[in-house]
């Protein structure tokens, strides 16, 4: 794994918007894996500040979604599909056809899970996945204690995720209890993957992704067995590291 320590998000984000850019630059028909949440929003900033100066083309890029949550409306504010056309896809020139996101309202789910699964297949599997983690070291929503061998599936929320989560949202009980999410043997299908965390509440998951051995309990502890990974952290979240 590579390790990357910036001085802060800014340069953080500014770091992984270049890294992105080149890959797209590079290959025009790139299929990027996207996250939500608070860590990728500076980086999905400088995209769009780099769309609009530097003319990046992503008139041809594919992106595929990490995850949704189960019971929102692709039109709920809170959704993951709202999230990504108000943070990102709005802004560029991406054709939103080619934009996937797994669909929390699928009237049958186990056969959404196999359909977005497919799609991963199909269209994918990405060719630069960025990811975020979780202070429980989730990665998509793979709560700890997730297979490494699982794909696709429906996942129960763990109470500290949903409270972390619950900061996005009007109270705790409005954050969903279920979600759908890529598992973790889908992600590592990824050709490259940019790991991302910022700030002190990051640094404990940090250490023990760097100093433990790989383990269930720990879902992005699984990247350690990749190609190609990219740790991109901030000093806060690097310090509690050695
Ligand atoms: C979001 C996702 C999650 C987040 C993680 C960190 O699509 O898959 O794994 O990356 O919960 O969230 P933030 O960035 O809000 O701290």
């Amino acid at each position: 794994m590579k390790i990357i320590v910036m001085k802060d998000y800014q340069e953080l984000s500014e770091k992984v918007c270049e890294l992105i850019e080149k890959q797209v630059n590079d290959q025009p028909k790139s299929v990027l894996g996207l996250a939500t949440g608070g860590s990728p929003l500076g980086t999905y900033k400088e995209l769009i500040k780099g769309y609009k100066k530097r003319a990046v083309d992503y008139q041809q890029v594919t992106t595929m979604n990490l995850d949704e949550y189960i019971g929102l409306d692709k039109s709920d504010p809170q959704s993951y599909h709202f999230f990504m056309r108000q943070h990102l896809f709005d802004e560029i020139n991406i054709n939103p056809d080619r934009t996937y996101i797994p669909n929390g309202k699928a009237n049958n789910q186990d056969k959404e899970c196999e359909r977005y699964e497919r799609l991963i297949e199909e269209v994918g599997p990405p060719d630069l996945q960025l990811l975020g983690i979780g202070q429980n070291g989730h990665i998509g929503f793979n709560e700890p204690g997730t297979s490494f061998t699982s794909e696709t599936h429906i996942i129960e929320l763990a109470e500290s995720t949903r409270k972390a989560n619950a900061r996005f949202f009007d109270s705790l009980e409005d954050v969903p209890k279920q979600a759908i999410t890529m598992g973790i043997r889908s992600i590592l299908k990824s050709e490259k993957v940019i790991l991302i965390a910022s700030g002190e509440r990051k640094a404990a998951a940090i250490k023990s992704l760097l100093e433990d051995e790989p383990s269930e309990n720990m879902p992005a502890s699984a990247l350690k067995n990749h190609k190609n990974v990219t740790l991109i952290v901030d000093e806060e979240a690097y310090m509690k590291v050695g």
